[in-house]
């Protein structure tokens, strides 16, 4: 049996059979009906903006992205609202470099509100005009005419059907803008979507789910499946948590936004919960992120996991992982019992 990253994680579920083997590298998954085939490890293009993510170096980050795309992966994730354009002009430069590579990016909610408030009016958030002016302002900053997926940053499902943000989608569409339409659900949210999902509204959606943060098992995952909605998702890693290096002497810089995710006693809270999955599934603290990578690949639904990753060496270490192998059926029970439902993008948890 062939096991990714050299890790012998007694995988035996087979591969997925939405999963199929490109010429090389690493596998790729359609992307719901979108026609586009994704690697399974995509690229998730947050920290590289730095603004949020302290430390992130521009020449770094570029290699970053050029090793992922020189190991197989095409998929990569960024938005307007990552320092206000910093990660979509890096992102575009190294993809004008690379033809071929799928684009993801996002229209911040005009309000500034996140997440979406319920009770608030798509208008305010997402009127027409600002959807279109939001995506050539994007389009410019990555240097590309077309992107191929382009997705709302918050969403509230009483928004279907309102507004005229879907007359903008059309015309975006129409006019060779933006191939395909999606919503990034909110943190923790994943039914807030059943409805857009159900209805055709969108061709993807980009969710939360990991180890700790299971919901989208509950209904969400199901429904992208039975309508062919594609799914990407984000913080497998639960932020780095499911990395096993946060410890409770980790400490992060000045202005960078996990001082409050792992903020008060979160990081001594996590240890007991990463010593027993890595008691129950027999793993070392070091195995961790493959484990945690592999329980989202494991669903058929999933289409890509877009993972932050700022240096060349843990581009390296996942994309050995997009090898269409999941964890085995006795791991996955195991590992549904670790769900932790909490929302720590709240100060109050
Ligand atoms: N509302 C939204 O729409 C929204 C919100 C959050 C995120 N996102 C998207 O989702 C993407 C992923 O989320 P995220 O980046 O916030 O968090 P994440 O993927 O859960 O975790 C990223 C962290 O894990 C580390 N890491 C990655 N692979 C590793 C490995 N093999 N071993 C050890 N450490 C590893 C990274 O380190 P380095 O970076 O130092 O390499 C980084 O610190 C974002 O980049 C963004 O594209 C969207």
């Amino acid at each position: 049996m062939r096991c990714g990253a050299g890790i012998s994680l007694g995988m035996t579920t087979p591969a997925p059979t939405t999963t199929e083997h490109p010429t090389g590298g690493m596998f790729r998954r359609p992307l719901g009906k979108t026609g586009l085939r994704v690697a399974e490890i995509g690229y998730g293009a947050w920290g590289i903006g730095g603004a949020q993510w302290i430390g992130a170096k521009d020449a770094q980050s570029t290699r970053a992205l050029e090793r992922y795309l020189a190991l197989g992966g095409n998929f990569i994730d960024t938005a307007l609202a990552y320092a206000e354009g910093h990660s979509e002009r890096l992102v575009g430069e190294v993809a004008r470099r690379n033809p071929g590579t799928v684009l993801a990016s996002r229209v911040p909610p005009k309000n500034r509100v996140w997440p979406a408030q319920s009770g608030s009016r798509v208008q305010d958030v997402f009127p027409g005009e600002y959807l279109i002016e939001s995506t050539v302002a994007s389009l410019n900053n990555l240097g590309l005419d077309t992107l191929d997926v382009q997705q709302l940053h918050v969403w509230d499902d009483s928004w279907l059907g309102q507004g005229d943000w879907q007359d903008a989608v059309t015309q975006l569409k129409q006019g060779g803008k933006v191939k395909h339409f999606g919503i990034s659900i909110n943190d923790h949210q994943p039914d807030n979507a059943v409805k857009a999902v159900e209805a055709g509204a969108v061709q993807t959606v980009q969710v939360i789910y990991n180890v700790f943060d299971q919901t989208p098992r509950d209904r969400l995952l199901d429904a992208c499946r039975a309508n062919g909605v594609g799914v990407i998702v984000r913080v497998a890693l639960d932020e780095g948590s499911l990395t096993g290096h946060i410890t409770p002497e980790t400490t992060f810089d000045a202005g960078d936004w996990r001082n409050m995710y792992f903020g008060g006693g979160r990081r001594q809270e996590l240890q007991p919960r990463l010593r027993a999955i890595e008691q129950d599934l027999g793993v070392s603290t070091a195995q961790l992120p493959e484990t945690a990578l592999r329980f989202v690949l494991s669903h058929p639904a999933v289409s890509t996991v877009i993972v932050g990753m700022r240096s060349v060496r843990n581009v390296e270490r996942n994309a050995a992982l997009a090898d269409g192998r999941g964890l085995s059926d006795s791991q996955l029970q195991k590992l549904y019992a670790h769900r932790w439902d909490r929302n720590w993008y709240s100060p109050a948890g």
